[in-house]
């Protein structure tokens, strides 16, 4: 079953009916202010943070779901009659609904007794603040007289304390009204130097901005006394909940169309210019008023949505695929970037399922984010390399998180997760590979942040190898540490107090449990960094790498092997995980991928019995299963994993940012076939038809789908904020279709589907443009290349020269 259907040709979801399943999203903004917004408006906005900068409140796992956002009333004044075109909050029937969730925007509406009404939303490039543009049709007979409300709901900026310090916050809530503009400026009189505003186009019948007063005594935003009497209280907050809400009277002739304009904007001034008059409490608008001014222009709002569009068609340009498989072409055209995107932007800090008050960004998250966007956004990227490296030890460690404001590691979540520092390497060897900057590498950057600590970043991969060398276990494997991938495979934390967080209790000394995903990963970065350092010149350094990679990877050989699969782990122990001896948790799916990327057991048949295991014994119709047999009780030496029932997250769940490893390693040993059978299976386009069971978005990754194991198979839960996208983006681009950024030049070497007759590509990669045209002539995948009409060696085609900006590629495949 549906809830709508994908627009390609406008790059947008559209949605045909407000009761989906969960309330699907989408975000807003991509720089410094975001949004969240759901099918139904709910949501809401923040600064930079979302935790430390949150404009409007939000209230998470609500009844009824999804009630907060950025409602628009309309109320007949004859009739008094009132309804909410986004059908949120007031729930009435509904005709023509339709949500459009695009590219930076969304756009909700729909109709009711001939009054049309839709708003599109956005944030526009280089400025903080959320347009909302309202359109009013009259498609009565006789005209209409129609009051519009608008609201929202300010948050008191730190959203933990929001929601927790009640007997603070219920006084310090402070606005002012000028001109028909509500500024929120709670704690502004102190510390802060930002404020909040909402604005509108129109002359205001009056405006409300104390939630308590529009709302009434006990009722909800489905029914506020504001509305349902047709007059705002103007009133203003002291204390309690500030909140913003305009009213607009308006008549309407028939077939009459009206735009309203809402502003929702956030401003810093400089600290010693925040009042005017100097010496007063009053907030100083100088510089604020002016960007109101701007974008209550209709024309200005045109071309800064002009702007917004034409940004996404470039990002988007620089990778468009043409192949005989819809939902291939979709998500790697539109929808995967486009998420890529997003978690690049927000790591995993603020989702429907995620609070945005918890985590922030991730060190080995944001590191495997930037694999999906690097080439969007190469600059960015850059930067990101840098924050990240900066939140790194001295010891090579790194804080697992830091706060996107500060920038500083976060202290509260745990650390000693042991696989952080190697992700750091894949996501240098990624930007070198697209960027050719080499640069980067030598770039000072500090540890935790110290000033005087600065090494250039390429002693930080140092550091990052090192890492995982100091800590050895008793195989030679490198020590878990807290965890490695899996944040849920606690092997030295024993915790047997109910509640207390497995990411944060403290860990055994954890001198015996061993990872074989962390060996796996480290193959691969010390193969990467002896690549970058034999192109630094340092031949010796290189060897010793290659040394350091081929002992490791006869370690995995030596102890790491099964009989038909690769293992997980050794426990505290020293016992195994993830082996036919085990009860349960016998094989599990990360070392079979990692192993094999990285290049292990491909000499022997190892590499071809991991992935067939893989296949018998983990995969399903809806993706590959973590690990089976599922763990059916709490085991208190291997922590989180066996603390979800089964079938569940980390449980044996199809944890999504897996499966493209899978795929990955399918594609590296030529099967075709069956990696693109997996890419489809977790692809949401193609699970679009099931959205009844799958339940989340259809255009974008979940981190889960339940497994075999639970009641729900088949029930996606935690979308958006995954590394499931920037994975899955790497396996289809350049694994299956085979486009890949190397140090020499781009690699063209597909491993499609037997059936597929072949594809067409356009990759713009170092300011060129390739045309690539791949044709099947056999079954099989070696590939011939011809270079603007002149066969050439190998599957790399070298860069043109100087001042050429395009090149045809033509590529066959026998
Ligand atoms: C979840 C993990 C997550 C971790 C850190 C665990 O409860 O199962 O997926 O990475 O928390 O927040
Ligand atoms: C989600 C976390 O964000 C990610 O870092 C981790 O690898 C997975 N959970 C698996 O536990």
């Amino acid at each position: 079953m549906r809830y709508g259907h994908f627009d390609d040709h406008r790059r947008e979801y559209v949605t045909t009916r407000p009761d989906t399943p969960l309330p699907w999203i989408n975000y807003l903004g991509s720089e410094a202010t975001f949004g969240l917004i759901s099918n139904t408006t709910g949501g809401y906005s923040f600064y930079r943070d979302a935790r430390l900068r949150r404009l409007t409140r939000y209230r998470y796992n609500n009844v009824p779901l999804d009630c907060s956002g950025r409602y628009i009333y309309l109320r007949d004044n004859d009739t008094g009659e009132f309804w909410s075109p986004s059908w949120q909050p007031t729930r009435h029937e509904v005709e023509d609904y339709i949500c459009r969730h695009g590219l930076g925007y969304t756009i909700i509406g729909s109709s009711y007794k001939g009054i049309e009404a839709q708003t599109r939303y956005f944030v526009p490039l280089g400025d903080s603040l959320e347009i909302w543009q309202l359109t009013l049709t009259n498609q009565r007979q006789e005209p209409a007289s129609l009051s519009v409300f608008s609201s929202i709901e300010f948050c008191l900026w730190d959203a933990q304390d929001d929601a927790t310090n009640f007997q603070r916050n219920f006084n310090i809530g402070e606005v002012e009204i000028e001109d028909g503009v509500i500024y929120h400026k709670t704690e502004y009189r102190e510390r802060r130097n930002h404020l909040a505003f909402f604005a509108c186009s129109e002359e205001l019948a009056g405006f409300d901005t104390q939630r308590d007063v529009f709302l009434g005594p006990y009722r909800g935003w489905d029914h506020p006394a504001a509305v349902e009497r047709g007059r705002s209280f103007n009133s203003e907050a002291h204390g309690w909940a500030p909140m913003g809400s305009h009213h607009v009277r308006l008549s309407l002739d028939p077939g009459q169309t009206r735009r309203i304009i809402f502003l929702l904007g956030y401003h810093e001034n400089p600290p010693d210019r925040k009042f005017a008059p100097p010496g007063s409490q009053t907030v100083n608008k100088q510089t604020v008023k002016p960007v109101i001014a701007r974008y209550l222009g209709e024309e200005n709002v045109e071309a800064a949505f002009e702007a917004l569009r034409a940004q996404w068609e470039a990002m988007l340009g620089i990778f468009q695929v043409e192949t005989p498989n819809v939902h291939t072409n979709r998500m790697v055209n539109i929808w995967n970037p486009y998420q890529c995107m997003v978690t690049f932007n927000l790591s995993r800090s603020a989702s429907f399922f995620e609070s945005g008050i918890g985590r922030g960004i991730g060190f080995r998250d944001s590191n495997q984010d930037l694999l999906g966007s690097v080439h969007t956004v190469p600059e960015r990227a850059r930067q990101r390399i840098l924050d990240l490296a900066a939140t790194q030890l001295e010891t090579g460690g790194a804080y697992h998180q830091y706060q996107p404001l500060t920038k500083r590691g976060n202290d509260e979540v745990g650390g000693d997760f042991n696989d952080d520092p190697l992700w750091l390497i894949l996501s240098v060897a990624a930007y070198l590979k697209e960027s050719g900057d080499w640069s980067i590498l030598d770039e000072r950057v500090a540890y935790d942040r110290r000033p005087g600590s600065e090494t250039p970043l390429y002693e930080h991969l140092q550091r990052s190898l090192r890492y995982t060398l100091e800590r050895l276990g008793p195989h030679g494997l490198p020590l878990i540490g807290r965890a490695d991938w899996n944040d849920c495979l606690n092997l030295n934390t024993f915790s047997d107090t109910p509640g207390e967080s497995f990411q944060t209790v403290a860990t055994k000394e954890g001198k015996v449990a061993e990872s074989l995903f962390i060996a796996g990963l480290f193959v691969l970065a010390a193969k990467e960094l002896a690549a970058i350092a034999r192109r630094r010149c340092l031949a010796e350094e290189a060897q010793r790498y290659h040394d350091e990679a081929a002992k490791m990877a006869a370690a995995v050989l030596e102890h790491g092997w099964d009989g038909e699969w690769f293992l997980r782990a050794y426990d505290a122990f020293g016992h195994k995980v993830g082996s036919q001896e085990c009860e349960e948790g016998q094989i599990f799916i990360e070392p079979q991928g990692i192993c094999v990327m990285a290049g292990i057991g491909h000499e022997d048949s190892r590499a071809k019995r991991a992935l067939t295991a893989v296949r018998e014994r983990l995969s399903t119709p809806h993706g590959i299963i973590l690990h089976q047999p599922a763990y059916s009780r709490y085991y208190v030496h291997l922590g989180e994993i066996s603390s979800y029932p089964p079938g569940y997250k980390e449980n044996a769940g199809i944890f999504c940012h897996t499966n493209p490893w899978i795929m990955i390693a399918e594609a590296i040993i030529g099967h075709g076939d069956q990696a693109h059978d997996y890419y489809l299976r977790i692809n949401p386009s193609a699970r679009e038809e099931i959205s009844e069971v799958h339940r989340c978005e259809p255009y974008v990754y979940a981190q889960m789908i339940a497994g075999r194991d639970a009641p729900t198979h088949g029930e996606a839960k935690n979308s958006w904020l995954t590394g499931t996208a920037a994975w899955n983006y790497v396996a289809i681009t350049q694994w299956i279709l085979g486009i890949r950024p190397t140090y020499e030049g781009l690699q063209i070497a597909p491993v499609i589907p037997s059936n597929w007759p072949g594809f067409k590509a356009r990759r713009v990669y170092r300011g060129v443009t390739y045309y690539v045209s791949v044709k099947r002539v056999g079954k099989g995948d070696m590939v011939s290349l011809s270079v603007d009409g002149q066969p050439i060696e190998g599957d790399i085609v070298p860069l043109p020269p100087e001042g050429q900006t395009e090149v045809m590629v033509e590529a066959t495949l026998k």
